[in-house]
């Protein structure tokens, strides 16, 4: 590392939506260009539940990437109330599935088939904890009557102190975690349990949707909490400490998708998401720690072998255009207009 460049081992994105169709084809080389491996989201319509349906979406990846792209696209299944569990066992012992996804019903994008009470999911649960087959979680409470700030608060209460319990040699990840609680909460359990944290969440707090107007960009789940939040985040992500670790949650909707009367969430952050993070770690006088959080800590909790190829982050002036293709659809990308002070190559 010297005053302008910096050098670390290829990182991997251990949280992404792909999508499918021509969209896919779109934004699998923004990933692809930066990261070794990802972590593939199942919410697709309809999502991906079965291995079958895993292998079938890995080789539609495979297929949409450009040659001579190095990229390992990582699946999960996504858990429904009826998840047969035999499957599911199957295809992350042949390979097909790294991981499995819970989406309580109705807490975001494409949700609306994942499981309306974890009582329902017991069994598979006991079952991914015998053959160690790890947990992602959003986790956010799905009632009403919770103040959507107080959504991912709530759900460690409620569910994921009781999870844990039941669990407690199962692996989880607490996904694209967003405050100070869950930072707490993942500090003081077990080293089976690791979280992912997102760019958007280390840059932005709550206000950053309503500057000036209504700002539909800056609109993801679980969404933006109170400044001290990003604060904790912040000091987690560059503490060093190995169970939180990249997850850009990159979660691109077309720009008419997002600046509508009822607008999606996601934030498309993969364009500059390695530049993103190291601005963090950069602002927080830590970039010696960027290189653990981007590209060892992942492996090592999902017990894969670490990349050998690395990448360069230079300090130089990089303008974020206000929206990037997608293979015909365009997208807002996280920063857009700004200028970054990082720029990445490959080797
Ligand atoms: O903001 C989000 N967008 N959060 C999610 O959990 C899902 C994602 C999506 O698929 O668009
Ligand atoms: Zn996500």
């Amino acid at each position: 590392m010297t005053a302008n460049t910096l050098t670390i081992r290829r990182p991997d994105d251990w949280h992404v939506h792909l999508r499918d169709g021509d969209i896919l084809k779109g934004v699998v080389p923004y990933t692809a260009r930066q990261f070794a491996r990802a972590i593939v989201m199942p919410n697709l319509s309809p999502p991906v539940i079965r291995a079958a349906d895993g292998a079938a979406y890995r080789d539609r990846i495979m297929a949409a990437l450009p040659a001579g792209m190095d990229f390992t696209p990582l699946m999960t299944a996504y858990l429904t109330n009826g998840t047969d569990a035999d499957d599911l066992a199957a295809g992350f012992t042949d390979g097909i599935f790294t991981a499995a996804k819970l989406y309580p019903a109705h807490a975001t994008t494409n949700s609306a088939h994942g499981v309306t009470n974890i009582a329902n999911i017991y069994g598979v649960l006991e079952r991914m904890q015998a053959i160690d087959m790890p947990l992602l979680i959003h986790g956010e409470v799905t009632d009403h009557d919770v103040d959507i700030f107080d959504r991912e608060a709530v759900f460690i209460e409620r569910t994921l102190n009781k999870v844990v319990r039941d669990f407690p040699e199962l692996r989880i990840v607490f996904e694209h975690i967003t405050t100070a609680e869950a930072v707490d909460f993942v500090v003081a359990s077990g080293p089976n349990i690791g979280a992912t944290i997102t760019p958007q969440h280390l840059h932005i707090n709550r206000n950053a949707m309503f500057a000036g107007g209504i700002r539909p960009h800056a609109y993801c789940l679980p969404v933006a909490k109170r400044e001290k939040h990003r604060l904790a985040l912040r000091k987690a992500a560059v503490s060093g400490n190995p169970k939180f670790f990249l997850g850009t949650d990159s979660a691109p909707h077309a720009v008419s998708a997002k600046e509508s009367a009822c607008g999606c969430a996601g934030i498309f952050n993969a364009p500059f998401a390695i530049e993103s993070y190291a601005l963090v770690f950069e602002e927080e006088g830590a970039l010696d720690k960027l290189e653990g959080f981007a590209s060892e800590f992942g492996p090592r909790f999902y017990r894969l072998p670490l990349n050998e190829d690395q990448i360069t982050l230079t300090k130089a002036p990089v303008e974020v255009p206000l929206s990037v293709d997608a293979n015909g659809t365009p997208v807002s990308p996280f920063h857009a207009g700004e200028t970054i002070g990082w720029k990445f190559s490959a080797g």
